[in-house]
């Protein structure tokens, strides 16, 4: 088990880039590999879960060249894949697991997904019981509930689904499924999750309409091949946006960031907070809207967060707990629990490590109550195999009085390769 030691760091300087997108990443994977002709993919995250996405389609008969700048893919077509010789292993990424599910669902083959001990804990009824609406036969343990999951093709037929979470990867999983159904397919949601899928789907020349909450697709259409330039990843930029706002003196630049405002919660909420965040250069890349964040060190105060800015914020909370735990005041999350689900219980996870470093919090269902503190305590913390806890506990081991360690910080890989490197190159003590 691999530990990593950060020291309380006295300036955070300098100007950085961060990976591509993860979600926008998958899903160029998967469009290219079903469109026809050849797309290209520049700025692909080549992170352990995009890489399990890459491998599958690989599986499946796709032809991909990496040169290591783009990504070349064959796409096959709609009905081109191949049916997998063995079982496709999505390692710890939900997207590839649920995403994959809607797609293999309408293919006139058989196929098995699993995943690693975190993946095959998560649920996925949530896909599974919309798709079995729509003519899908798929097999899971635990009554369908969790992988490995089986998968016999089958003829699809649109369906309309209201779904009871704001959830892209159900959204996306039934899109997909609809790209192959019989009709039209639409899917609702609470809140509108991010909309990456409609993008592209748009991009790749889909028949679908976006509405107030959600998309209509309708099947049958074929896609063509595209040239995409993915945005850098605005979950990986929060770490290093938090970091900034909470060593005094920091001032960051962050380059080509993907700013959706299906993504860009964390914004609105650090500046509610009293974060000082520029935005800076907004243009538009492939589709996507993209700026260069700009941060500077500010005095931060506690807030109330729920309803749709959860959904907008949803993979930032750990970090955002960091500087909840440092803001004046106490911090209110609610309406956030989608956060016990992820990769591992993030409100459990980030309540057993902040009390660790000294932060009064309550749990709540839903939730969690935070009271900030002038500096946390340095000492042992826990990524319970979940790489945004992990980052997200070296982040606070910047501001803490003495050093941070965290166990197990391999995770880090599934999304953020050199996340270690470059908080080491800005951070200086
Ligand atoms: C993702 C959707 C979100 C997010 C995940 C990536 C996607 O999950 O947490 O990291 O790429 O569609 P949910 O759809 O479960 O909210």
């Amino acid at each position: 088990m691999q530990s990593y030691t950060v020291q309380p760091a006295a300036a955070v300087r300098g100007e950085i880039a961060v990976p591509g997108d993860k979600s926008i990443s998958h899903r160029s994977i998967m469009l290219g590999s079903i469109a026809r002709g050849t797309t290209t993919v520049k700025g692909l995250l080549r992170g352990e879960d995009n890489m399990a996405t890459l491998h599958a389609f690989r599986a499946m008969g796709v032809n991909v060249q990496d040169d290591g700048e783009t990504l070349h893919i064959e796409g096959k077509g709609l009905h081109g894949l191949a049916e997998p010789a063995d079982v496709l292993d999505c390692g710890n990424s939900g997207t590839s697991i649920r995403l994959l599910t809607g797609l293999l669902a309408g293919q006139r083959f058989f196929s098995v997904l699993t995943g690693d001990q975190y993946l095959r804990k998560r649920p996925m009824k949530r896909v599974i019981e919309p798709l079995g609406r729509m003519g899908a036969s798929i097999f899971g343990r635990a009554g369908g509930e969790k992988a490995p999951l089986a998968i016999v093709g089958r003829e699809l037929a649109g369906i309309s689904y209201a779904s009871p979470v704001a959830s892209a990867q159900i959204k996306s999983a039934l899109l997909l499924a609809g790209l192959y159904a019989a009709g039209e397919t639409e899917v609702t949601e609470p809140h509108l999750s991010r909309d990456h899928s409609e993008r592209m789907f748009r991009y790749f020349g889909a028949d679908i309409e976006t509405t107030l909450c959600g998309a209509r697709v309708r099947g049958g259409r074929e896609l063509e091949g595209r040239d995409i330039t993915v945005p850098g990843d605005i979950s990986s930029a929060a770490f290093f946006l938090v970091a900034a706002l909470i060593v005094p003196g920091a001032e960051l630049l962050i380059r080509g960031v993907g700013v959706n405002p299906t993504r860009t919660g964390i914004l609105d909420i650090l500046t509610a907070m009293g974060g000082s965040v520029e935005l800076l250069d907004p243009r538009e890349v492939s589709g996507e809207p993209v700026a260069d964040l700009l941060v500077r060190s500010s005095r931060l105060k506690g807030i109330e967060i729920g309803g749709d800015l959860v959904p907008r914020a949803i993979d930032e909370f750990p970090v955002l707990c960091v500087a909840a735990a440092l803001a004046e005041g106490t911090t209110v999350i609610r309406d956030a629990r989608e956060l016990r689900v992820k990769e591992t219980d993030r409100i459990a996870a980030m309540a057993a490590n902040l009390v660790k470093a000294g932060v009064p919090v309550t749990e709540r269902d839903d939730g969690m109550e935070i009271c900030g503190v002038e500096q946390l305590a340095g000492g042992i913390f826990e990524s319970f195999g979940d790489h945004r806890i992990a980052m997200s506990m070296l982040v606070a081991g910047l501001a803490a009085r003495t050093a941070c360690t965290v166990n197990d910080v391999a995770c880090i890989a599934t999304s953020f390769p050199d996340f270690l490197p470059l908080l080491a190159r800005v951070a200086s003590r």
